[in-house]
């Protein structure tokens, strides 16, 4: 029978209990919920709630069963529900009714409400290290590379030249943002939400702040209807996974276009590759591809969750229990992402002569030109026009830019001067952006000097 059999008279139906069990993915709260039991223990005892052997004795036992599931002698029993129920049940097994005071002044649905803050917490630390494990592959290949010059796009056409540095360093200040968004989400979540009961509180005389500061929160929660029936913290937590991995998708489809055969920029490493079961020759950049694809199962996750709760009426309704699968299953995704995204960028093969190749396309050079005449006094729109026209005229002329005579060029540009004709070296036209935030050599040597100090 069932924890809360009291007012039944008829067993679960068999499908019912298949349809409403949990136990299969929460039992991975188990320690939290071990961890919230305890601090709830403690405290019952010290406002004489329970006596204080018997909080002695849950506490053993809770010990007892924790050392059971990690060492996967534990049977999880879906009748009896979820993890809590389970806990329990084993608790009272064991204890009898010294155990069946555990639950003194608390509900499981602020009971949940606390497992999941408590392992979000630790979820969101790990997935900040494993960002910052990312930031220093890209780091460490932007530093290996810091001179190596490679065409910046636009509307996937040929823009301006810029440093590969400076192209890992943008994505360097997207995983920061990111990591702020986890901390902000963490920081929001640190609240303590037991003692809020099943919607109103509770009658026994409970130490909430006790309870609070044994488990390290910053704060008990202030509305306990708002507290049982609030997922949002989960809500915001998929938006900053889903945001993460839009970036990780956006860098992976660099990645992806970069190691084709049409570029040829990068080449990962054999390890972090598959090839074709039909075509002898491939080797695919699978890991990006990948990556670029979990994108959607993250971004469902959010959208499940926004679904779930969309119309609930307060407070608690069952169907929070749906929040679990989504997120646990975003969390493994970002996760395992994190785990191989590092080591793969570090490993991958950097082809600064193909990267250095494509930048001397003379075109890439046409706003320097422009920026040329402004600082002679032509109005810009005036210059834009002028080396329009030049473009115009080489292209009707078949000729690349850099191959036209100065007098070809006065026929676009009638103050061009000899000068004109080197501008378009690729490492000219870097040098010449050493505005704050731009790809000049020394601006992207004193962002690489942020990040050393940032990453230390
Ligand atoms: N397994 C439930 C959940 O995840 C725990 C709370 C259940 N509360 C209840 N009254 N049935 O939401």
């Amino acid at each position: 029978m069932a924890m809360w059999d009291g007012r039944f008279s008829a067993e679960t139906n068999k499908e019912l209990a298949r349809f409403s069990e949990s136990v299969h993915y929460d039992k991975r709260l188990y320690a939290f919920d071990i961890m919230g039991s305890k601090a709830h223990v403690k405290m019952l005892a010290k406002q004489g709630i329970i006596p204080e052997r018997t909080a002695w004795l849950i506490s053993e036992e809770l010990d007892n069963i924790k050392r059971r599931i990690d060492a996967g002698d534990f049977e999880f029993k879906s009748e009896l529900e979820d993890i809590h129920m389970n806990i329990e049940s084993a608790l009272i097994g064991k204890l009898g009714a010294e155990g069946a005071r555990l639950h003194s002044g608390r509900s499981r649905n602020d009971q949940i409400a606390l497992d999941i803050r408590l392992y979000l917490r630790s979820e969101i630390q790990e997935i900040q290290d494993l960002i910052v494990a990312l930031q220093k592959a890209l780091f460490s290949q932007a530093e290996a590379h810091r001179e190596t010059i490679l065409p910046g796009f636009t509307h996937t056409q040929h823009a301006q030249v810029v440093l590969f540095a400076h192209h890992m360093l943008a994505y360097m200040e997207m995983f920061e943002r990111d990591r702020g968004r986890l901390t902000d989400c963490s920081n929001r979540m640190n609240v303590m939400p037991l003692g809020s009961g099943a919607l109103a509180g509770s009658t026994l005389h409970l130490d909430r702040r006790m309870v609070c500061e044994e488990l390290g929160f910053t704060a008990v929660t202030r509305n306990s209807m708002d507290a049982v029936s609030d997922r949002d913290f989960i809500i915001e937590l998929l938006g900053a996974l889903s945001i993460f991995a839009m970036h990780i998708s956006r860098l992976s489809e660099d990645f992806v276009w970069w190691s084709s055969q049409e570029f040829q920029f990068i080449e990962f490493a054999d390890e972090f590759c598959t090839g074709s079961s039909l075509m002898p020759q491939k080797k695919n950049p699978d890991v990006a591809e990948l990556a670029r694809g979990k994108t959607g199962r993250v971004y469902g996750a959010l959208m499940a969750l926004l679904t779930v709760c969309k119309g609930l009426p307060l407070t608690y309704n069952r169907d929070l229990q749906e929040d679990k699968e989504e997120l646990f299953d975003a969390i493994d995704t970002v996760k395992m992402i994190l785990r191989v995204y590092p080591p793969m960028i570090a490993t991958m093969t950097v082809k600064s002569d193909n990267m250095r190749r494509a930048a001397c396309d003379p075109s890439l050079m046409a706003t320097d030109l422009a920026e040329q005449l402004v600082k002679q006094g032509v109005p810009f729109r005036t210059a834009h026009h002028q080396v329009g026209e030049l473009v115009k005229l080489a292209l009707a002329a078949r000729k690349p830019l850099d191959r036209l005579t100065l007098d070809e060029m006065k026929q676009a540009i009638p103050t061009a001067t000899a000068d004109f004709l080197e501008m378009f070296k690729p490492e000219a036209s870097v040098a010449k952006r050493e505005i704050v935030g731009g790809t000049g050599y020394n601006a992207v040597a004193s962002q690489l000097g942020f990040w050393r100090g940032k990453l230390a």
